[in-house]
């Protein structure tokens, strides 16, 4: 009996001993022979306001269309009326006298019975957990009479679940707040404003967050979200995206000084992915901006990662309205980046230093790199990033730009920018790939002959799309395992080739579940939960366990990318004395193998992080989190010089001492 425990273990270990021998693979790890160095960025995050990533996603904002401003002034309301009240609103613009947020409601209370009122739905209805407290506000004026204000929140099935009042508004704009706890847990809440009384109220900016937000910030990031981001401790946060930098038309471009200041100042637009795909349209999708630069530079500080915010240069989508800004008008573009180093940068006695202190930060951001354009191509992109570059270097010349390759990773529109951007000594390409799992695995030696003394790459989007079989219907396939498995063997190439791609990003990063208009991303997330897929692990593996110089690894003296399905790259942790290995097994078989140094020992074993899963297309859901997720080996029962047996399909990270 104690024998085949004793088996059954060393099995879940894989260490089936000799039973295999004549197949144990060799793998040279060449701990005393680092080769570049692993930049700290190498491992980033793109986040874009596509599939409800910002309103609705991460940022904590409760109520939808709060200022009445989406194009219909009250999409996301309803006027409810009780006990005999009744009542109107009047949808007013103000125009000039508040160009930013022009719109506000006119409620009129009709007699002293019942109630009048608007109830929000929230984004696809509102995540409220018990006993938490959630802070509601409104900006408001009395017009006449003496209205007040009761606040209910309700269940999906009506029950009230939270309730609070506000009265005595005065005859000038002012905010009113007033904080409530929620007596039960609802993802699909709700938020019925009632007004009472008899008279006039004007409102707008009506608002309801939770107190819990990340770090506990006003205006704040949803805190479970964040803490996702954070457990990556990416390197950078690329921000805002994506073709929302460019907008469908240059009017509906992303435009940073828009964003910053009092949120009640920030100009709604709508978001682009609104209306870009007919099948998946989401005529609720709008920017309020209350995430907007400034928030976005604070969750890069507070997650240690560097900012890397992409600029409009000039350029609307080249797949939609592929308008330009005249080469003679360009000065405001340009001019928005160099006020943008400036916001970042600059002392809190310059304008822009000024509004960044204003807002709650006085020290600099230490913006260190920018992006000129996101998926531009042709010769028109490279005219705009000339003036850009030019403009940038003379007065930030420590500032590095970004330059697009285009939308894809080979073609003429790739080679033209390659050529022509590397000519003029750009310092990052930006290179794109959403391709099948196949590409991702012939890929990985990618830049094993990249010229190492030109432009340096920035994977600044990736993901493998995984084709479904059974659901004809859609263009992108889910978060499968078989393209995290894609996605790993990849970044090993990455990896190793460190000196010249120093940064990588996976994209896109946040969807809601019930909102979404692109596929595979990162995380997915209802109202209340969130989920990280089998890329997201992936991606947290690599981050979280970088190293500081690449090592060689090698199968029969050669480079491991790809022989016998399996893909490697190991570091050395300089500071933590550590060597790692990243192994990845693509066949459906178990493959044994022999980690060494030249020979010797490699060791000992002080951790094996093993995530896998059986099928092809397994994925996670809210419902089922972790179906596929890290596992850590028990190393104690691993004896040296053991062989280690990789699971099918199986991505394993070991980390042995250095010593
Ligand atoms: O990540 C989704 C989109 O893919 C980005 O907005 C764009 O840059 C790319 O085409």
């Amino acid at each position: 009996m104690k024998k085949f425990i004793c088996l059954g273990a060393m099995l879940c270990l894989g260490l089936s001993n000799n039973l295999f021998a004549q197949n144990i693979k060799s793998i040279n790890v060449l701990v005393n022979k680092p080769t570049v160095k692993v930049s700290p960025t190498m491992w980033g995050i793109f986040f874009e306001d596509i599939n409800f990533a910002a309103d609705g996603g991460l940022y904590a904002e409760l109520v939808k269309n709060r200022s009445f401003e989406f194009s219909k002034p009250l999409m996301g309301w309803k006027e409810i009326k009780g006990e005999g009240g009744n009542g109107t609103t009047l949808i007013i613009n103000r125009g000039e006298a508040n160009a930013n947020n022009p719109r506000f409601a006119r409620i009129t209370v009709i007699g002293n019975n019942g109630y009048y009122g608007l109830d929000n739905e929230g984004f696809r209805g509102m995540g409220i957990q018990k006993d938490k407290q959630y802070n509601f506000s409104v900006f408001a004026r009395k017009g006449s009479g003496n209205v007040k204000m009761k606040l209910r929140l309700l269940s999906a099935d009506g029950k009230e679940i939270g309730t609070a009042a506000l009265q005595a508004f005065t005859n000038k704009w002012a905010k009113y707040e007033v904080p409530f706890i929620a007596t039960a847990t609802d993802a699909k809440a709700h938020l019925a404003v009632e007004f009472s009384g008899g008279g006039v109220l004007d409102i707008d900016m009506v608002s309801l967050f939770p107190k819990d937000t990340w770090k506990n910030r006003p205006n704040g990031l949803r805190a479970d979200l964040a803490q996702l981001l954070a457990d990556m401790k990416p390197g950078f946060v690329r921000f805002p995206g994506g073709c929302i930098v460019e907008g469908r038309d240059l009017a509906n471009r992303y435009q940073w000084k828009k964003t910053v200041g009092k949120v009640e100042d920030r100009e709604l637009i709508i978001n682009r992915w609104n209306t870009e795909f007919s099948y998946r349209s989401t005529p609720d999708y709008f920017q309020s901006y209350g995430l907007g630069f400034f928030e976005y530079f604070q969750l890069a500080e507070d997650i240690g990662a560097e900012p890397l915010p992409i600029l409009n240069c000039g350029m609307a989508c080249q797949y939609n309205s592929a308008e330009v800004a005249p080469l003679d008008h360009l000065d405001p573009f340009i001019q928005d980046a160099l006020d943008l180093v400036e916001f970042a940068n600059g002392p809190v006695t310059s304008k822009w230093g000024k509004l960044r202190a204003s807002m709650g930060h006085p020290a600099p951001f230490n913006l260190k790199m920018m992006g000129v354009g996101n998926e531009q191509w042709d010769v028109q992109y490279l005219d705009r990033y000339k003036l850009f570059a030019k403009a940038l270097n003379a007065k930030y010349p420590a500032i590095k730009l970004i330059t697009s390759s285009g939308p894809s990773p080979a073609g003429d529109k790739f080679e033209f920018l390659q050529k022509e951007l590397r000519a003029q000594k750009a310092n990052f390409l930006d290179e794109h790939y959403y391709q099948s799992p196949d590409w991702f695995f012939q890929n990985a030696s990618r830049y094993d002959n990249y010229d190492r003394n030109s432009s340096k790459i920035f994977a600044g989007e990736y993901a493998a799309h995984v084709k479904e079989p059974n659901n004809p219907k859609e263009a992108e396939g889910r978060n499968a395992w078989l393209s995290a498995l894609a996605e790993a063997a990849f970044m090993t190439g990455l990896e190793r080739n460190a000196d010249v791609v120093q940064m990588a990003s996976y994209a896109p990063l946040l969807a809601h579940v019930e909102a979404w208009q692109w596929r595979p991303d990162m995380i997915w997330f209802d109202n209340l939960r969130a989920v990280g897929t089998p890329n997201y692990y992936v991606q947290k593996l690599f981050a979280n366990n970088k190293g500081t110089d690449v090592v060689p690894t090698l199968m029969d003296g050669n480079i491991l990318a790809g022989k016998d399905s399996l893909y490697a790259s190991s570091t050395i942790d300089k500071n933590k004395k550590l060597v790692i290995v990243k192994l990845i097994n693509v066949s459906g078989k178990r493959v044994q193998v022999k980690l060494n140094q030249e020979g010797k020992e490699l060791g000992p074993i002080q951790s094996w992080t093993e995530l896998s899963s059986a099928n092809d297309l397994d994925i996670n859901t809210l419902d089922n989190p972790k179906n596929i997720f890290p596992v850590e080996k028990n190393v104690k029962l691993l004896s040296t010089n053991t062989p280690l047996e990789l699971k099918p399909k199986s991505v394993n990270v070991f980390k042995f001492q250095y010593m």
